[in-house]
C-alpha cells in the first residue's frame, strides 16, 4: 500500500483520460442502435434524464472515492470499509470490465477491419444495400473477425503494459477535437439528405407509446455504459489525481461531452437511416452500414471515411485502455513490477473470452442464450445487469461509509463547490439513484420485458 502511485502529469491529462474512457463505442455505436431498437425519441429523452440525474452524481461519487483514497478501486473500498465485504464492489467492477472488454474488443476489431479496408479499397459510390452485404461478409468470416479482435486487444495491451498515464495524454489532445469536427461534417450531410427530417423526428421527438419496462432498463444501462459508470473505473482513474483538480467541474465536462457526442451520433445516423430506406432496428451492425453510405455521398468521402475510422478507432481504444487498466491495476495493486505480465495475461484471457462474441455474427449466429446470440447476451448481462448493480452498490456505499463532511471536504479540494449543490448531490446519490435503479429492475421483472 505504500507504493508510490503514478500520477497524471497535468490537469488536462486526467480530464482527457476520463473523457477518453467515457467517449467511445457507447455514445457512437451503441446509442444509435439501442435507441433504434427501442423506439427512438422517448428512449433518448429517458437516457438524457438518467445521464444527468443519476450519471452525473455517480460520476462525482466515483471521482471522490478514488481521489480520497489514492488507490485503485478494490483497495479503495477496503480502506474506506476495512474488514467488510464492500471491497466486492471493486471486484465486481473487475469482473464487469473483463466481460465488457471481451465484446467491446470485437467491435473494436470491426473498426480495425473497416479502417484497413477504407485505405485499401475506399468506399466509392456504393449504396446502403451493398454496405449491408459487405458488413455481413466481413463479419461472418470467422478468422477475420477473430484476427481483428486480436489486433485490437494487442494494441490495448501494448499501451496498458507501459501505464496509461504516459500513453493517453498527449494524443487525446489532438484526436478528440478532430473527432468532433468530423462528426459535425457527417451530421450536416446526414440532415440535408432527402427525407432526413423523418429521422430527426424519430430521434428527437418522444413517442411514449413505444415505451416498455425494457426500454427504461436499456436507457439506464446506456447511461451508465456511456459514462463508464458502475465499474469503479473512474475510482481507479481519479486515484492517479492530485488534489488541485476540481472534481465537480470535471464531472460536468465529461457528462456534457458525452451528451454532445450522443446527440451528434443520433443526428448522424437516423436521418440517413430514413433517407436510405433502412430500418433503425438493425442492431449492432447499424453504424457500419449507415456511416459508409453517408460518406459515399460526400465529396472526398473516401478520405473523410479513413479519417473518421481512425478517430473512431482511437476513441474506442481509449475506452478499452480504461477497461484493461481497471483489471490490471487491481490485480497488481499498482505494483509496477507486475504490470507488464498482468497486462499480457489478463489481456489474452479477455481475448479468449471474446472469441465466441467474435463468432456471434457468423458461424455461431444460431447458438442462442435466452434467445440472444452470445455477443448480445453478454452485452445484456453487462450493460443492463452488472453496470446498474455496480452503480447501485456505489450509491449505497458512499453515503453509508464516508462521513458527510469528509465527502464535502474532498469535493471542495481544487474547487469552490457550494454547500447547496453538495446537498443536492447528496440527496440524489443517497435516495434518488438507488430508488431509480431498483425501480427499473423491479419494473423489468414485473413486465417481463427481457
Ligand atoms: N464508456 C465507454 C464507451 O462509451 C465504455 C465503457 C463502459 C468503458 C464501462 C469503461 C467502462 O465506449
Amino acid at each position: 500500500m505504500s507504493q508510490k502511485q503514478d500520477q497524471w502529469t497535468s490537469k488536462l491529462g486526467f480530464i482527457l483520460a476520463a473523457a477518453g474512457s467515457a467517449i467511445g463505442l457507447g455514445a457512437i455505436w451503441k446509442l444509435p442502435y439501442v435507441a433504434g431498437m427501442s423506439g427512438g425519441g422517448a428512449f433518448f429523452l429517458i437516457f438524457l434524464l438518467f445521464t444527468i440525474f443519476l450519471g452525473l452524481p455517480l460520476l462525482l461519487t466515483e471521482f471522490t472515492i478514488g481521489r480520497k483514497t489514492q488507490h485503485e478501486a478494490v483497495t479503495a473500498y477496503r480502506m474506506l470499509a476495512p474488514g467488510t465485504y464492500w471491497h466486492w464492489i471493486g471486484k465486481l467492477g473487475v469482473a464487469t470490465s473483463f466481460f465488457l472488454l471481451s465484446f467491446y474488443s470485437v467491435v473494436g476489431g470491426w473498426i480495425v477491419i473497416y479502417f484497413a479496408r477504407s485505405i485499401t479499397e475506399g468506399i466509392g459510390g456504393r449504396g446502403a444495400e451493398e454496405f449491408e452485404q459487405l458488413f455481413g461478409q466481413t463479419i461472418s468470416s470467422p478468422w477475420l473477425a477473430i484476427a481483428a479482435h486480436l489486433v485490437f486487444m494487442l494494441m490495448t495491451i501494448l499501451v496498458v503494459q507501459g501505464g496509461v498515464q504516459k500513453g493517453i495524454e498527449r494524443v487525446s489532445k489532438i484526436m478528440m477535437p478532430a473527432l468532433f469536427v468530423l462528426f459535425l461534417i457527417i451530421v450536416i450531410r446526414s440532415v440535408t439528405l432527402p427525407g432526413a427530417m423523418e429521422g430527426v423526428r424519430f430521434f428527437l421527438v418522444p413517442d411514449f407509446s413505444s415505451l416498455t419496462g425494457q426500454t427504461i432498463l436499456f436507457a439506464l444501462g446506456q447511461a451508465f455504459f456511456s459514462l463508464s459508470l458502475g465499474v469503479s473505473i473512474m475510482v481507479t482513474y481519479s486515484s492517479y489525481l492530485k488534489s488541485n483538480e476540481s472534481l465537480p467541474r470535471s464531472a460536468v465536462s465529461i457528462v456534457g461531452l458525452t451528451i454532445f457526442i450522443s446527440i451528434l451520433a443520433g443526428l448522424a445516423i437516423f436521418p440517413a437511416v430514413f433517407s436510405f430506406g433502412l430500418e433503425p432496428t438493425e442492431g449492432p451492425p447499424l453504424i457500419f452500414i449507415v456511416l459508409p453510405t453517408v460518406f459515399s455521398s460526400i465529396p472526398f468521402g473516401s478520405v473523410f471515411f479513413v479519417a473518421f475510422m481512425a478517430l473512431l478507432l482511437f476513441a474506442t481504444l481509449t475506452s478499452a485502455f480504461s477497461l484493461l487498466e481497471m483489471v490490471v491495476a487491481s490485480v497488481t495493486k499498482n505494483d509496477p513490477a507486475k504490470r507488464k505480465k498482468a497486462a499480457w495475461v489478463c489481456g489474452l484471457l479477455i481475448f479468449v473470452l471474446g472469441i465466441p462474441s467474435a463468432l456471434s455474427y457468423g458461424v455461431m449466429g444460431d447458438v442462442l442464450f435466452f434467445g440472444l446470440t452470445f455477443f448480445d447476451a453478454l452485452d445484456f448481462l453487462v450493460s443492463n445487469v452488472m453496470l446498474p448493480l455496480g452503480a447501485l452498490l456505489i450509491a449505497i456505499f458512499a453515503p453509508l461509509k464516508i462521513k458527510k463532511d469528509e465527502l464535502y471536504d474532498e469535493m471542495q479540494k481544487g474547487s469552490a463547490f457550494k454547500r447547496s449543490l453538495f446537498n443536492t448531490w447528496y440527496v440524489l446519490v443517497k435516495y434518488v439513484v438507488p430508488i431509480a435503479i431498483l425501480l427499473a429492475f423491479i419494473n423489468t421483472l414485473i413486465t417481463g420485458g427481457v
